[in-house]
């Protein structure tokens, strides 16, 4: 009987095991170039942290069983319900505003296609208890740095940016849909970009209370760039200020160093429920793949979960499309680094040595590897090839009996003598 991993879910073999290393690094040094501090919480959460706060299409998706206990309970489809929970259960002895990151594996149901799976990791930062605009530019800011940390700059990545809070102003004001309405109208305009105008309009139809003319209305406003958006609706008293806000926003970005990477999209709008702001999605420049990366403001979260009322901003930035995108790219590593040091030994009478010497290497941080059992010196250049040692270090009876060994600089070939005493220090 053979066995095969789940349909959706993935085996890490070492060449794979780097390449997500790779990434997870990258996310990691760009926190701590953030000031950000990692946390985690657990991978199995009660069913009913999810259900109505993230929304109908994550909750179709979720993976939930009833525990041993009678307890619902959902694999976590994504971290920041778990967030929201944890920095509400300490919200009062918690500085703020609190910066924290994290890269949880995250499970959802979902149709497998190019750049979706059943799991994926994913690089979480947020920041929660500051309410200023500086703190949506920050979380942009982050993850478009960690991007420039892995190669990909504006010519490869662009930020999609909105703010809901502009869309609704819009909705209710010029064009007449109810409050009530909102999240349906929302789930629509969301799927534009799949699913096209035609699809769109019908959807805004049924679902928002619009008739043929208003949905219309809605597609006609979701062309309009933030300057058209000025000319037409600046001095507008209830949408004037939104849109302000967005060119404030723009300005932060600028002086963060991002301006070439972002720009407005009014379609963006995020399907989960709880966002509340700006919103945001990162996607390669050619278009190909879906978003490799998520986020916005959503200052009820908190409150939803918990009995502290803090506004929050973050996003999450998957490995699976960014992963694809790398290596389109040839921008990940495929093989793991080798080890600093093979040793080779021309008779068994050097193996006593080779392990001292490799004792000694080990123990000022290096890594060293040689052959588990006396073989032919030819096969074991080939092991250290192989692994991609940097360098060998041959010990046969004449050198060591003149105190020295042979180094090999694996690059270049070229070779030097190293005295025992050296090696064995
Ligand atoms: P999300 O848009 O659902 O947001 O996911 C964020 C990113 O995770 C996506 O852009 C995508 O790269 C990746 N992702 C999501 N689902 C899958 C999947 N099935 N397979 C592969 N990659 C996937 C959230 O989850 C929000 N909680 C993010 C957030 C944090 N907002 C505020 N803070």
């Amino acid at each position: 009987m053979t066995f095969q991993s789940l349909p959706g879910f993935r085996d890490f073999y070492p060449a794979e095991f780097t390449a997500r290393h790779h990434l997870v690094s990258a996310w990691r040094e760009t926190s701590r170039r953030y000031g950000f501090e990692e946390y985690d919480g657990p991978p199995l959460e009660p069913l009913e942290l999810y259900v109505e706060k993230s929304g109908d299409e994550i909750v179709e998706q979720l993976y939930n069983f009833v525990d041993k206990g009678g307890r619902a309970v959902a694999l976590r489809p994504e971290m920041t319900p778990t967030l929201a929970r944890m920095v509400g259960a300490r919200a009062r002895s918690l500085p703020k505003p609190i910066r924290w990151f994290s890269v949880p594996q995250l499970f959802r149901y979902e149709r497998t296609q190019r750049g979706r799976l059943r799991e994926h990791f994913q690089w979480n930062v947020d920041v929660v208890g500051e309410a200023d605009i500086s703190a949506d530019a920050e979380v942009l800011a982050v993850a478009l740095d960690s991007l420039a940390a892995l190669g990909l700059n504006s010519a490869d990545v662009v930020a999609r940016v909105n703010d809901r809070r502009l869309l609704e102003r819009l909705l209710t004001t010029t064009v007449g849909v109810t409050p009530e309405r909102l999240g349906a109208a929302y789930a629509a305009i969301d799927k534009l970009g799949r699913e096209g105008a035609d699809r769109t309009r019908e959807r805004l139809v049924e679902s928002s209370g619009l008739d043929r003319g208003g949905a219309d209305l809605v597609l006609d406003l979701l062309a309009l760039g933030l300057d058209d958006l000025s000319t037409e609706y600046g001095a507008h008293e209830l949408v004037g200020p939104e849109i302000e806000r967005l060119w404030h926003y723009f300005g932060l970005l600028s002086d963060l160093g991002w301006a070439e990477h972002v720009t407005f999209d009014p379609t963006i709008v995020r399907g989960l429920a709880y966002y509340t702001g700006t919103v945001f999605e990162i996607f390669d420049r050619a278009g190909e793949l879906r978003a490799i990366c998520g986020g916005g403001r959503y200052d009820n979260l908190l409150a939803a979960v918990s009995d502290i009322e803090l506004p929050a901003v973050g996003f999450g930035m998957g490995d699976v499309v960014l992963g694809e995108l790398l290596r389109d790219r040839s921008l990940l590593p495929t093989s793991a680094p080798g080890p600093d040091y093979f040793v080779v030994t021309i008779t068994a009478e050097e193996r006593p040595l080779m392990r001292r010497v490799a004792r000694s290497l080990r123990a000022r941080g290096h890594s060293v590897s040689y052959a588990l059992r006396q073989v032919g010196v030819g096969k074991q250049f080939k092991e250290a090839n192989n692994r991609g040692a940097r360098r060998v270090i041959v010990l046969g009876p004449d050198e060591v009996a003149r105190g020295v060994a042979v180094e090999r600089l694996m690059t270049t070939g070229e070779e030097r003598q190293v005295p025992l005493t050296e090696l064995e220090s």
